[in-house]
């Protein structure tokens, strides 16, 4: 009986440590078929485990060492199976899609990845790296390839391709900076020199408030000296050229600056201005110092 018992326990340990290998050789088939064939075995050891269990109980007469060695084979099975759940946990972590979220520079090489947002429903165009990565994009200007002089409707719905150049939208930025906490950043390249600004906190409210803007404490290499930069945009609405709702009554900043943004008295900082033009209407950034104009932008939320 105890013989029956030791061979019974042998062939589960056996039949265990093949069926381990044989998962783990499945390098190249998909994630759900390694899945299931994982707690397929998990379940196969676990049921020959009780068997062993069993086998030890209605054994009398099983000598002490017999059952020091069978305690000792229950016991390597139990390892086999910590070791099971272990390769399918592991497994399940490196098949999960990332989420953009600070610290996931570490994780991933992609500079940028293409995500679904729950929220949304809809697909983000995620900064991985920057600063440790975690940004959803939401302005993104780099071949000048999309006209950004449109109207109200296209500027709450977005615009423009994920891929390319885009404005993701003021009904998304609202949803987003409604539900969570987000600081606020802007890339920007001047010259072939790269420069940011960065807001501790960034806000933007429904559309019955025009999308106005909350920005708070400034941060950055790009200059905002004197309340000039971005941060003179801090509380203003949102203006196009079919709405003004710009602090000036004699001009439509929206049309003079050829733009859409939180003009007031109209602006410091016009991201959404012309491509590729150096003036009053271009892609410009007076920092309270110089005026210059944008050959590359990228505006970006992360939570806090
Ligand atoms: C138990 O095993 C030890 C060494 O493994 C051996 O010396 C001893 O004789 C065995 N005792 C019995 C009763 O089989
Ligand atoms: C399971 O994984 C952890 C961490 O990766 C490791 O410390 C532990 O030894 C593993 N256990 C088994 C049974 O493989
Ligand atoms: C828009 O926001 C204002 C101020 O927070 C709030 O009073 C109003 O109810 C909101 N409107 C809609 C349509 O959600």
């Amino acid at each position: 009986m105890v013989r029956a018992a030791m061979r019974v326990a042998a062939l589960v340990l056996f039949a265990s440590l093949m069926s381990t290998q044989r998962v783990s050789a499945q390098d190249q088939c998909e994630e759900t078929d390694i899945s299931a064939r994982m707690s397929q075995a998990e379940d196969r050891v676990s049921r020959l485990e009780d068997r062993l269990y069993s086998v030890l109980s209605q054994s009398p007469g099983t000598s002490a060492n017999d059952t020091l060695i069978l305690a000792d084979l229950v016991e390597r099975l139990a390892d086999v199976t910590r070791s099971l759940q272990n390769m399918s946990l592991s497994n399940q972590e490196e098949n999960q899609t990332p989420v953009c979220e600070r610290g996931m520079a570490s994780k991933v090489s992609e500079p940028y990845l293409l995500l679904d947002n729950s929220l949304l429903n809809r697909k983000i165009r995620c900064d991985t790296q920057t600063d440790g990565g975690g940004w959803i994009v939401f302005q993104r200007r780099a071949t000048g390839d999309v006209d950004f002089y449109k109207n109200w409707a296209a500027y709450r719905a977005g615009f423009g391709d994920l891929d390319g150049d885009f404005w993701l939208g003021n009904q998304a930025l609202h949803t987003l900076t409604n539900a969570n906490n987000y600081e606020l950043r802007v890339d920007v390249r001047f010259d072939g020199q790269d420069f940011f600004a960065q807001f501790s906190t960034v806000r933007v409210e429904n559309e019955s408030q025009k999308f106005r803007l909350h920005l708070g404490t400034y941060s950055g290499t790009v200059g905002d000296s004197g309340g000039s930069g971005m941060i003179f945009n801090d509380n203003g609405r949102f203006s196009t050229f079919d709405q003004d709702n710009d602090d000036y009554s004699h001009i439509h900043c929206a049309v003079s600056r050829h733009g859409a943004w939180w003009y007031k008295q109209c602006t410091a900082v016009n991201l959404n201005g012309e491509w590729g033009v150096d003036r009053i209407g271009g892609m410009r950034w007076y920092n309270g110092a110089t005026h210059r104009y944008a050959e590359f932008s990228e505006m970006k939320i992360r939570v806090v």
